[in-house]
């Protein structure tokens, strides 16, 4: 039998993603085993929950340029991932810029959550660039991590209309509760192995391109034919 899919969580700040992808694993509909989390900072509140939940956590000094990791910090996460066996590495309000060294240690295996419908608003405080440019809809996105900034393909998203008395509070609050809300899913998609890349487009394996030409299916040269 295999074992069950492990996760490690990378977060810089309060942890509510973290709390939800837990709360996801306790209530069993996770599909995968949190195990450990590292953080580059030492009052990250995401590290005492993670602790308090009987987590692995490790504090990485960062090093480097404001923003990124350095070689050592990255081999050190890389080290610290892989004692724990982990497959899956959840960036959960991480504020630094994964490099080379995790992007080749956990390929199409780093998963980040952002508050905005990407590629709109990549970024910091992408709730108050959504306001300001004044969309009328945005969101959050779970996509796979590339070297880019909030590039990688898009795993799953989900939408919020914005409030003409919205504040960038108010608003990244309503996109905090979809983000709770689909992180978890995609980290049991991912772990189920039904997640399935057509260059960019990543689908549901069997629920995409089903649409192979057959023998005697008429159908297929349809346009007008719905599918059942
Ligand atoms: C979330 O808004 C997430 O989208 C962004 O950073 C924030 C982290 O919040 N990447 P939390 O630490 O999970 O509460």
């Amino acid at each position: 039998m295999t074992r069950e899919v492990h996760v490690g969580v990378l977060a810089s700040g309060r942890g509510s993603n973290f709390q939800a992808l837990w709360a996801a694993e306790q209530a069993g509909v996770l599909g995968a085993r949190l195990v450990c989390l590292l953080s580059d900072n030492p009052s990250a509140n995401a590290l005492q929950r993670a602790a308090d939940r009987g987590l692995q956590t490790r504090l990485v000094d960062a090093g480097g340029k404001r923003g990124q990791l350095s070689e050592t910090a990255q081999g050190e996460i890389v080290a610290f991932l892989r004692h724990h066996e982990v497959d899956l590495v959840c960036l959960a309000g991480f504020m630094r810029i994964v490099g080379r060294t995790l992007l080749e240690a956990f390929p199409n295996a780093i998963l980040n959550i952002h508050p905005s419908l990407l590629p709109s608003f990549p970024g910091l405080e992408a709730p108050r660039q959504a306001l300001e440019h004044g969309v009328k809809v945005t969101g959050c996105t779970v996509h796979l991590v590339d070297a880019g900034i909030d590039t990688g393909p898009i795993v799953t998203q989900a939408a919020v209309a914005v409030r003409v008395d919205d504040t960038p509070e108010t608003l990244s609050a309503r996109i905090l509760e979809q983000e709770h809300r689909i992180y978890p899913e995609a980290v049991r998609l991912w772990a189920s192995g039904e997640l399935a890349a057509h260059g960019r487009r990543i689908g549901v394996r069997d629920r995409i391109d089903t649409r192979a030409p057959r023998a005697n299916d008429a159908s297929h040269h349809s346009n007008s034919e719905a599918r059942p």
